[in-house]
């Protein structure tokens, strides 16, 4: 029986991609070294959580920052409150924002808010986009990278620029940092440097950082305090959230340091890619750990070129391709630590094997 891509990707014994498989034995490796009488969390308030906020709004350099069992909920009242603010229930952000693609249209539905798509699908919006618009509202949110176009930055000047623009103008901005830890490198400031820019800021502790789940919406403590009340209106105020807030302190603490390893990481193994005809990066030189991999020809081709070479190989690549077009389609990759666990004898053959992906047949023979 064939396999198929997915399968192909499940088999494998070492992976490109990430930190390591999203089992139960993550949470067991959390609570390891927890005393077993640690009281828990009720409903927002106990050491558990108030210390890892306190933690959070200093690693972050804002007053206050709240806990969330997940980004959507924390961003959309993020964002909401800053509408508020301004008695404007509009918000400005690029076409594949995570709210605009993946959340239902929850901002819109839940929290009445309109939203303006701010430049082009394909690329990062600039100041030119911004000066460009001439409705008015409430916030900008900016995504640090920017995720569906492969984990693109702008430099530092432009987001300053950006930033001082919006703040001059009288609108907010509030930072989508699901990914912010692995921009720290690229950048060369501390999270804390990156947020002075922003009113608020949203981060997660499950992307790069591998935890299980959850969330920490941080900026002003009028926003907090706002916030938690809408939590509780979501359903997001459970009556125990340690699990997710220990794994994601305990994730924090095992990755942060690594993220430069993993940029490092992630530029070399694009050089390869990009050495394979018919494949290259996007970026093409990553500036996080993550950048998406295109091949030039089309998905049912290219499946069935990854699916032996997993196979042969057993290093995993991708278990699922987007189409882009009819000749053309792509993936995510993000390093991680399971990169390092690959020997470099097998990943070296993976790449003389990928130097056949442009000649392959549609048989799918290497
Ligand atoms: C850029 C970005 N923002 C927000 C979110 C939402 O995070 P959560 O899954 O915790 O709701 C994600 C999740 O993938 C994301 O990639």
């Amino acid at each position: 029986m064939t396999s198929t891509l997915s399968e192909s990707y499940q088999q494998t014994a070492y992976k490109i991609r990430g930190s390591g498989e999203r089992k139960v034995g993550l949470l067991k490796e959390t609570l390891a070294e927890i005393p077993d009488d640690t009281p828990s969390d009720i409903y927002g308030t106990g050491a558990v959580i108030e210390d890892f906020q306190t933690k959070m709004a200093q690693v972050l350099g804002k007053p206050a920052a709240v806990f969330f069992p997940s980004g959507t909920m924390a961003q959309q009242i993020g964002l909401r409150y800053w509408c508020d603010q301004k008695q404007n229930k509009k918000v400005a952000y690029h076409p594949l924002a995570h709210l605009e693609i993946h959340e239902q249209d929850g901002i819109k539905k839940l929290m009445g808010i309109e939203t303006i798509l701010l430049g082009e699908k394909n690329r990062l919006f600039t100041l030119a986009d911004l000066k460009k618009l001439d409705e008015k509202f409430a916030c900008l949110l900016i995504e640090l990278p920017q995720r569906e176009i492969g984990g693109q930055l702008p430099s530092f000047s432009q987001l300053k620029e950006i930033t001082d623009y919006c703040h001059e103008n009288g609108i907010y901005v509030h930072l989508d940092g699901a990914r912010l830890w692995e921009c720290l490198p690229y950048y060369q400031k501390t999270a804390a440097e990156i947020c002075d820019l922003f009113d608020s800021v949203y981060v997660s502790f499950y992307k790069g950082l591998n935890g299980i789940a959850g969330a920490i919406l941080a900026g002003p403590t009028e926003l907090t305090e706002a916030s938690k009340i809408w939590k509780c209106r979501y359903g997001g105020d459970l009556i125990s959230l340690y699990p997710y807030i220990l794994s994601a302190d305990y994730f924090y603490e095992k990755h942060i340091q690594r993220m430069p390893h993993y940029y490092q990481q992630a530029k070399l193994l694009a050089e390869k890619f990009n050495g394979a005809a018919k494949v290259s990066t996007l970026p093409q030189v990553p500036v996080t750990n993550m950048f998406h991999l295109h091949f030039a020809k089309n998905s049912d081709e290219t499946a069935a070129f990854l699916t032996k070479l997993q196979n042969e190989t057993g290093i995993g690549i991708t278990g699922n391709l987007t189409v882009i077009s009819e000749n053309e389609c792509a993936c995510e990759i993000s390093i991680g630590e399971s990169l390092d666990l690959i020997p470099a004898a097998a990943l070296a053959e993976l790449f003389t094997l990928l130097q056949d992906f442009a000649g392959e047949q549609t048989d799918g023979k290497i």
